[in-house]
């Protein structure tokens, strides 16, 4: 065969695989065998590139980076819809309705409403062509590259009834079970977790590397098509429609009903919510015949023939069984509240965070006071409120501890802070294990093979007690610890002696000095070239860099005065630590060179790390806060209003991420 007709058999045949797999639910091969046809593919579009094509199954695994979206206007405007939480109110949309309808009463499809994000899909000839976020409703980012990588949505249609050129709605989510693997995956990264699976997606979305979408597994369902062309008599059939062509769509649509049967699918819902395997905050209950919803029509913001029910936010009881207070690498007290474990939206619920003493003061807590705990869409619970008419006559207030539950020295809190700290910095085991975790972490020296266990372990084992140590142990000191086999232990000699190499500024950031994050230590870096300079520099000299303010430099100058830190820094240069600055071989411009950027608000196109980096690469300088020191603040979306004006005020000149991206693409 022809490499050209194989490549086009090949596509041929995975679409119908991946049709069959996703939306039929009979797959008729192995998952193997897809993946070796997939490979096949991917191999011969490599060899003959002349055959490529913008729908091959093989953009699943992501397509090259982009270097930004292009805005794209909507057909039909996106529109949001007009919910309630009321079961009346429900009852008054419907009256609207059929006065609308001049007393005609009409049937309704519900359906849930997934909390994920709008996307607006164009398909023309049959053909995927383009996806738009909603955007501001009239335009939105083109994030086609990006939406080809989720599996169920279809890149060529199935059958040969479809219109020549629709558009189709639908909602991007993760998974709870998916945004759990890759949370957990994240923690043991020692990264932060993601707040909830919608900001996870929405997120994801918005990456410009859609290989990097693609290993997210995001997924969607359709819930409305438009078209100028005929896709039928009503919603239902079209949905019914859409999905012959190969669209996923939601399991959980109801079949039209009139009004009477809508608070049943409500209930219902509400039943088995914990068992939908994604987040839902209600559902959505449509008029099912076009004609019905045309004559209806739209108000500027909302259709008039279509509103959500939202289910209100859980909330569960239970007892407050004790406060436990947990000590952080920098000594900072968290009080965690212990609950009588409870059942709540889905997980079982063990723990609410208390923030600091003022919340517990605030909410006048006493052990074993019955509790309403809720999970506003957020991971790790809070307690929203005491029944204290139910407390026990004789209960125990909860009290603040006056000294560190692991250490017993005095805590410390300073005038104006709303956290407690252990002083111990250099007794107290979980800051000094909390020490050694950030040292050996990701964005520090980067020693993967020692884990938070391992690290423990060592602690514990009175082999390490702080960073030094970790480069005078041997290969014979590791081997005789539990669970440690001959390659961890060569791997972590390893690790330790790569680390050596790491950058200085990764090294200033990872000795965990209070309040030098990695913003500061690159600027410190910088500014001082190598580390006998900064370690001899008085508060005067850090005080004139930017980004130093008056706590950074007395933490700076105290941290270098102790002897202890003295010996141990003798001690890291005599066996080879980074101990200058490296010249930036990855340098993209200069375009920004000696320029002081203020980075504020949300980006489309980068992170705010990356976004960061961007600028540093160009030759630019990061600050932190707005000041007539300040060249370019780089304006995104949601920044706050009173930046902007004092920007202004001072005369900054304010750079949106557009004129960015052009500055920097014309290098
Ligand atoms: S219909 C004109 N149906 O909820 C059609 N929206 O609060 C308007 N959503 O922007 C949308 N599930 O992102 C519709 N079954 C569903 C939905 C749904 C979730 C989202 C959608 C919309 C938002 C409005």
């Amino acid at each position: 065969m022809i490499p050209k007709e194989r490549i086009l058999q090949l596509r041929d045949e995975l679409h119908l695989h991946n049709y069959r797999y996703y939306i039929l639910d009979q797959p008729s091969i192995s998952d193997f065998d897809f993946d070796q046809k997939l490979k096949e593919l991917q191999d011969l579009e490599h060899q003959y590139p002349d055959f490529s094509d913008p729908n091959s199954p093989t953009l699943r695994v992501g397509g090259n980076p982009i270097d930004s979206f292009q805005s794209r206007n909507h057909k039909f405007p996106m529109l949001s819809l007009g919910n309630t939480y009321d079961l009346v109110e429900l009852e008054d949309f419907h009256q609207r309705v059929e006065k609308g309808l001049l007393g005609e009463s009409p049937t309704y499809v519900p359906e849930l409403k997934i909390d994920g994000l709008a996307i607006s899909v164009t398909y023309i000839s049959g053909k995927l062509a383009y996806a738009v976020t909603r955007g501001d409703g009239l335009k939105g980012d083109d994030v086609t590259e990006n939406v080809k990588t989720i599996s169920s949505i279809p890149l060529i249609l199935q059958g040969n009834d479809y219109p020549e050129e629709f558009e189709i709605r639908g909602e991007i989510f993760c998974s709870r079970e998916n945004f759990q693997r890759i949370n957990d995956l994240r923690i043991q990264d020692g990264e932060d977790v993601y707040a909830n699976p919608r900001n996870f997606a929405s997120g994801s979305l918005k990456l410009l590397d859609p290989k990097e979408v693609a290993k997210r597994k995001l997924e969607c369902y359709f819930y409305y098509l438009s078209s100028d062309f005929d896709i039928g008599q009503n919603h239902y059939d079209s949905l019914e429609k859409a999905k012959s062509w190969g669209f996923n769509i939601s399991p959980w649509t109801g079949k039209p009903a009139p009004f009477s049967r809508i608070s049943e699918y409500i209930d219902h819902i509400k039943s088995i919510r914990n068992s939908i395997p994604f987040d839902i905050d209600g559902v959505v209950m449509k008029v099912n015949d076009f004609p019905q919803q045309k004559r209806l029509g739209f108000t500027a913001k909302v259709p008039r023939w279509a509103i959500a029910y939202k289910y209100p936010t859980e909330a569960a009881q239970t007892t407050l069984l004790g406060v436990t207070y947990q000590v952080g690498r920098t000594g900072a007290i968290t009080p965690v509240a212990e609950l009588q474990p409870v059942f709540l939206a889905g997980t079982t619920v063990k723990r609410a965070s208390l923030y600091n003493a003022d919340e517990i003061e605030r909410l006048n807590l006493y052990l074993n006071d019955q509790v309403l705990v809720e999970k506003g869409g957020e991971i790790i619970p809070k307690i929203t409120s005491v029944l204290s008419e139910q407390r026990d006559l004789f209960a125990i207030k909860v009290e603040y501890p006056t000294h560190c539950p692991e250490c017993h020295i005095p805590l410390h809190r300073s005038e104006g802070n709303a956290v407690h700290y252990c002083p111990n910095e250099v007794g107290c085991r979980p800051q000094l294990v909390g020490k050694l975790e950030h040292f050996v972490g990701r964005k520090m020296m980067d020693i993967q093979a020692l884990g938070k266990e391992t690290v423990a372990q060592l602690f514990d084992a009175g082999l390490v007690r702080s960073c030094d140590d970790l480069y005078r142990i041997t290969k014979s000191d590791l081997l005789p610890l539990d669970r440690m086999g001959d390659k961890l232990a060569s791997n972590i000699m390893d690790g330790i002696e790569q680390s050596k190499q790491m950058p200085l500024e990764r090294f200033v950031f990872a000795l965990g000095i209070r309040h030098v994050g990695e913003t500061v230590a690159k600027s410190l870096v910088k500014a001082f070239g190598n580390l006998d300079e900064l370690i001899l520099a008085s508060k005067e000299d850090l005080l004139q860099r930017d980004e130093v303010g008056e706590a950074i430099a007395q933490s700076v100058v105290d941290y270098f005065s102790q002897e202890e830190n003295r010996k141990r820094l003798d001690f890291f240069k005599s066996i080879g630590i980074q101990w200058e600055k490296q010249t930036n071989a990855l340098a993209q411009s200069t375009v920004l060179d000696g320029k002081k950027v203020v980075v504020s608000g949300k980006f489309s196109q980068f992170t705010r790390d990356g976004i960061k980096e961007s600028v540093e690469l160009n030759g630019g300088k990061i600050l932190s806060s707005v000041s007539s020191n300040v060249d370019i603040l780089l304006a995104g979306s949601d920044m706050g209003p009173s930046k902007l004006k004092k920007a202004q005020d001072l005369g900054v000149q304010i750079m949106s991420e557009e004129e960015y991206v052009n500055l920097i693409d014309q290098k």
